[in-house]
């Protein structure tokens, strides 16, 4: 039987630290560490607690099993919450992600054609030249630092508009204004709201809304673009239609199709969805790998002939196969994921009357689930604050598989995963074995931090590297 289950049954009877009247607890969260603070509770107050933001009530969840529970118990049950869903769909991108229901289960299949692994592996030779430019730009680096954090998101973009738009934005080799710079503004201010004790900016905009207005004008207008070139490429070329090649020509096929439910707005909901969802999660995991690597020279030096014998004398990856000898490396990645998971927390909304854990969860609870709590704690891992990626190469493999879900789980478990890892060993190999890497340090000088802004960013990094 599971320990929880002796828990109180009512929301009110849980532990969870006290507050002030009004407020809650918001005094105790600064918003950057918010994770942090969750995780600090949890210890304090076990698996299950209660705590308030404003007049917003939440429980907040630390067990692993209990997250998949939760997670595969959707969409019917739990989804993303409504001021999740409605702040991003007022910015524009109220697609896969934010959506709930129906409207979820209607996108779903489309998204996760595009992102299917024989789709992605036919993409393999575009990925390639995404990778060569990269390798190029660290060339022309020289000596200099790199900002490693703006350039992965160069990089992620690139494959991302490649892949699912069949556009060659190429921000790799162009300075000057690129979408990322709007981007970045983007994702920060959804948290911000999401954390918001009402929906202030609806009466009145702080200047933080009205720049967010100004980069959200500009998003809009690049996915625009997006959407005008594919439908210039369908109108040339009719057959794409019956067999789009790409997420958002399979978009606009459905839209334009009678009875599918896909508006024009969905469209590009989706587009934009699939920018923000795959930009800043990917480059975050590579420059916290490089961050753990470059602390741990021996894993470093193991990834690094691993990756040169894997490429023999090629200086990038150019077959997937050579990627697919790299067990080290990708031991890596998911021993990053573990630690540095990029989704640290799971926010979610009942749909509908239930008990989780023994406790009872009437309709529209909002409930955090914490998504590394499980997968740093001793009951499940040995030594769980070491870096030590062997542990997904050793025989009990499986269980470690299931605590740690840095993708989520059940029906909305992310559709970019192979992407994702695929990305990440690209240009994890194309570093070490095109450079000798010499540092990755907080560009500030300081200790590399933990920091929440919608997704878990180190401080922003420099690179050193030396060409080979
Ligand atoms: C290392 C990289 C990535 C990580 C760690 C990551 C993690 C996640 C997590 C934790 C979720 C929520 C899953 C859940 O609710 O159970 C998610 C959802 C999602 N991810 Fe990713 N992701 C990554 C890369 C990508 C990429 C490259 C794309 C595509 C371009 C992508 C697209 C999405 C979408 C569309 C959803 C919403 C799915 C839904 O609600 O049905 N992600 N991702």
């Amino acid at each position: 039987m599971h320990a929880l289950a002796a828990s109180p049954t009512r929301i009110a009877d849980l532990p969870g630290p006290a507050g002030l009247p009004l407020i809650g607890n918001a005094h105790q969260i600064e918003r950057a560490r918010f994770h942090l603070r969750l995780e600090q509770w949890r210890a304090e107050y076990g698996d299950a607690y209660r705590m308030r933001i404003w007049a917003r009530r939440f429980v907040v969840f630390g067990d692993p099993h209990l997250a998949a529970e939760a997670l595969r118990d959707r969409p019917g049950t739990f989804g993303r919450t409504a001021r999740v869903s409605l702040a991003a769909e007022e910015m524009g991108f109220g697609g896969l992600f934010a959506s709930n229901g129906e409207k979820w289960r209607r996108q779903r299949p489309m998204v996760m054609a595009a992102f299917d692994p024989g789709h992605i592996r036919r993409y393999f030779p575009a990925l390639v030249q995404v990778a060569q430019r990269l390798s190029r730009r660290w060339q022309r680096a020289g000596d200099a630092p790199i900002p490693l954090q703006g350039d992965l998101m160069r990089y992620t973009v690139d494959v991302i508009a490649g892949l699912a738009f069949g556009t060659d934005i190429n921000t790799l080799e162009h300075d000057g204004d690129v979408i990322q710079q709007h981007m970045d503004k983007i994702l920060p201010m959804l948290f911000r709201r999401t954390l918001a004790p009402f929906a202030y900016w609806r009466w009145v905009k702080l200047p933080a809304d009205r720049q967010l207005d100004t980069h959200l004008d500009a998003f809009r207008a690049a996915v625009q673009g997006f959407i005008a070139a594919a439908r210039e490429r369908m109108r040339a070329d009719p057959q794409l239609r019956e067999s789009p090649t790409n997420l958002i020509e399979a978009m606009i096929a459905a839209r334009d199709e009678p009875g599918q439910g896909l508006r024009d707005a969905d469209v590009a909901a989706n587009v934009a969805t699939m920018l923000l969802a795959g930009e800043d999660t990917t480059a975050n995991t590579i420059a916290w790998m490089l961050h753990l690597l470059s602390r741990h020279r021996w894993a470093l030096e193991r990834a690094t002939a691993e990756v040169r014998r894997a490429l023999g004398s090629d200086r990038v990856p150019t077959r997937l196969e050579q990627l697919e000898q790299l067990e080290f490396l990708d031991a890596c990645a998911h021993e990053t994921m573990r630690l540095k998971p990029v989704a640290p927390l799971l926010p979610h909304q009942a749909a509908r009357d239930t008990t989780l854990a023994g406790i009872s969860i009437p309709a529209g609870t909002l409930c955090i689930f914490l998504m590394r709590t499980g997968a740093t704690d001793a009951k499940h891992f040995s030594h769980p604050e070491a870096f030590d990626p062997d542990r997904w190469l050793r025989e009990d493999a499986a269980g470690t598989k299931r605590i740690s879900m840095p993708f989520g789980a059940g029906p909305r478990m992310c559709p970019g995963r192979y992407l994702a890892l695929l990305e990440i060993k690209m240009a994890m190999a194309t570093l070490l074995g095109g450079f000798d890497l010499l540092s990755v340090s907080a560009a500030d000088g300081g200790e590399v931090e933990e920091r929440l802004a919608f997704t878990l960013t180190p401080s922003p990094l420099e690179l050193r590297v030396r060409a080979r």
